[in-house]
């Protein structure tokens, strides 16, 4: 059997471990060949291969990034797009299987790819948690981590100079990175997509913080929004797939909460340091795991379906079941951390 491995969507720490879990596990056990695809749809629509052997992938599992190249390519566009063209260039390339690695975007394509009979298995990757029929997606865990380190690094300059922090984490729609990462940080409010509120509320969390004799530390995501606004913040434009780009809700934040408190008050915005560089501990076992799961179902025919973390055991779930809608922080996680505000 010869397995194409492609990498699609932004980067994520971790990819490179589950490239590694997947050839190692298909070339000791399965008796597998592989083949890595450049740029992830854009290189099996181009037809861009690359060597992807043992030795390819060797000390791969603690290197961010990946090896493979990433893009927000659409395989559906294009003229050798679609799936009779990809399978053409899969006969020609002699693949018989691929692996998706990706978020909503790239699974959801490799589902309609399934559909028109391509046989592909998919592997969740996000650092923002955000899939369905999967407890944890790698990446998350490394992003909470570095997110957790600022808070911690920034609240030595809160409490030096009586200012209040404000901490912009990634996440998208969902609020699961400044879930963890504000309870982890002791942060004296999480402000989260699913839970708008008032300027007047943060700053009575702020006031207490300050009554206290303490320096507030505040983590939002780039998705949260006050109470009245009907969209994220997005001053960046459109993503390849014609979402908004998020990010700056911190900035717009700040000079309000100062205005209202009299507290100086500053913004740090960790954007994409979040997803860069080497992956946490957990991450590399999460992802090397899957990895091996994802070879496992391709031996096993399972087209269309998707690995996934259910407690400590790999599953196997449909793509269409993880892609249905956005895992959302439950309001009970948010009344758990909202105790421990102001
Ligand atoms: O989905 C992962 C993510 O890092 C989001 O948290 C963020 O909004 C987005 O990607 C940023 O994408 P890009 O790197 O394309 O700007």
């Amino acid at each position: 059997m010869k397995i194409g491995i492609l990498t699609s969507g932004g980067d994520c720490p971790g990819l490179n471990a589950v490239i590694r879990g997947s050839v190692l596990k298909g070339i000791r056990v399965l008796d597998a060949e592989f083949v890595g695809i450049r740029n992830g749809w854009k290189g099996l629509v181009e037809g861009d291969f690359m060597t992807l052997d043992r030795h390819s992938v060797r000390g791969l599992s603690r290197q961010g990034g990946t090896i493979l190249g990433s893009s927000r390519t659409n395989p559906f566009e294009g003229d050798n797009g679609g799936p009779i063209n990809i399978q053409k260039t899969m006969d020609a390339e002699g693949i018989d299987a691929i692996i998706a690695i990706g978020g909503e975007g790239t699974l959801t394509a490799a589902r309609r790819l399934t559909d028109a009979g391509l046989q592909i298995v998919g592997v969740p990757k996000t650092i923002d948690n955000d899939l369905e029929a999967t407890d944890y997606s790698f990446g998350f865990n490394t992003a909470v981590e570095i997110a957790t380190e600022a808070i911690d690094r920034l609240r030595t300059t809160a409490e030096s100079h009586g200012r209040c922090m404000i901490v912009e984490v990634m996440g998208r729609h969902v609020g699961w990175i400044a879930l963890h990462a504000g309870m982890a940080g002791g942060a004296h409010a999480i402000l989260i997509p699913e839970q708008p509120q008032t300027i007047e509320q943060i700053c009575e969390w702020v006031m207490h913080v300050r009554d206290r004799g303490r320096a507030p530390v505040l983590v939002v995501s780039e998705g949260f929004k006050l109470a009245g606004m009907d969209e994220a913040l997005s001053t960046k434009g459109l993503d390849a797939f014609n979402r908004p780009r998020l990010g700056g809700i911190s900035e717009m934040i700040a000079p309000m909460i100062e205005e209202r408190t009299g507290i100086e008050t500053r913004a740090t915005v960790l954007g994409h340091t979040q997803r860069g560089g080497a992956p946490s501990a957990y991450d590399r076992v999460l992802a090397t795991r899957l990895g091996m799961a994802a070879v496992d179902a391709v031996y096993a025919e399972q087209w269309g379906s998707m690995v996934s973390l259910r407690g400590t055991d790999m599953e196997i779930v449909s793509i269409a079941d993880a892609t249905i809608g956005l895992k959302t922080v439950p309001q009970a996680r948010y009344d758990e951390a909202a105790v421990l505000f102001g």
